[in-house]
């Protein structure tokens, strides 16, 4: 891992969410200028709604070429791309639809099939989307995520075969409740994008917060989340000040 994760503490979800969608677009604009595309892995869950909504306002929908950017996924739920649970079916209201994203763009991870063909037909999908040398690890420009109370992120959860997963790109995922059947980037993938940036808010996820980010163990670590260490890019954690609250640094200045 090269550089320390930086962690930014905003007052509230609303200013972490603006801070969000101003670096989304930079990195967007950054990847569209260098290399005429961008590539972005949304996460699911249900923190990433306010960052959709606001990056479709009149202030965030004139920033960035739309036309350039391809939507992945780092994990789905094994459900059809109609149902409510659908991580698609989430980003398809709040942010495809309303900027009118070509369906060329939109590369949904297909819950509605066994996760393991599934994740087979995903990990086709991103190497011919990105044309990676064999051997190599797909680079993806951003990868949103977020972190479950349990430490799990995507949809790589705690003691889970997922998890140690070397060398496929995508793989089924196994969720302790809710939809349990999942599809989910590995880490390998995750850990080879340019840019990791982890939404957190409220004070249910204060403990595993501290946990993962006071602890920064080794590659071992129980939580998922902690195993999240770029080779090469950024991670970057926004914390909304509940999340940051068990914190020793919670106290500090607030990011604005
Ligand atoms: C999923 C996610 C998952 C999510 C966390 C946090 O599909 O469920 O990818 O990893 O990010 O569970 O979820 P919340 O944002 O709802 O707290």
């Amino acid at each position: 891992m090269t550089q320390p994760p930086a962690h930014h503490i905003f007052a509230d979800a609303h200013a972490l969410v603006r801070a969000a969608a101003t670096l989304f677009v930079a990195v967007g604009q950054q990847a569209i200028k260098e290399r005429a595309r961008f590539l972005v892995a949304l996460s699911g869950g249900s923190t990433p709604k306010a960052l959709y909504t606001v990056l479709t306002s009149q202030e965030f929908a004139t920033r960035l070429d739309w036309s350039k950017v391809h939507f992945l996924f780092g994990d789905e739920r094994a459900v059809p791309p109609t149902h409510h649970d659908s991580n698609f079916a989430l980003a398809n209201t709040l942010l495809f639809t309303p900027l009118n994203i070509p369906s060329a763009h939109i590369h949904r991870m297909r819950g509605e099939v066994l996760p393991d063909a599934a994740a087979i037909q995903y990990e086709d999908l991103l190497r011919r989307l990105t044309a990676t040398t064999p051997g190599q690890w797909p680079v993806l420009d951003l990868v949103l995520l977020g972190i479950g109370e349990d430490g799990h992120t995507a949809s790589l959860f705690p003691g889970t075969p997922a998890l140690t997963e070397q060398t496929r790109w995508v793989t089924p995922g196994l969720s302790p409740q809710g939809t349990r059947s999942r599809i989910t980037l590995t880490l390998g993938v995750i850990n080879h994008a340019s840019v990791i940036l982890f939404l957190v808010t409220g004070v249910n996820k204060a403990n595993v917060v501290r946990r993962v980010l006071e602890n920064r163990a080794d590659a071992s670590d129980p939580y998922p989340a902690a195993r999240v260490r770029p080779e090469a890019g950024r991670l970057v954690w926004y914390l909304d000040r509940a999340a940051a609250s068990e914190m020793a640094a919670a106290t500090d200045g607030l990011s604005s």
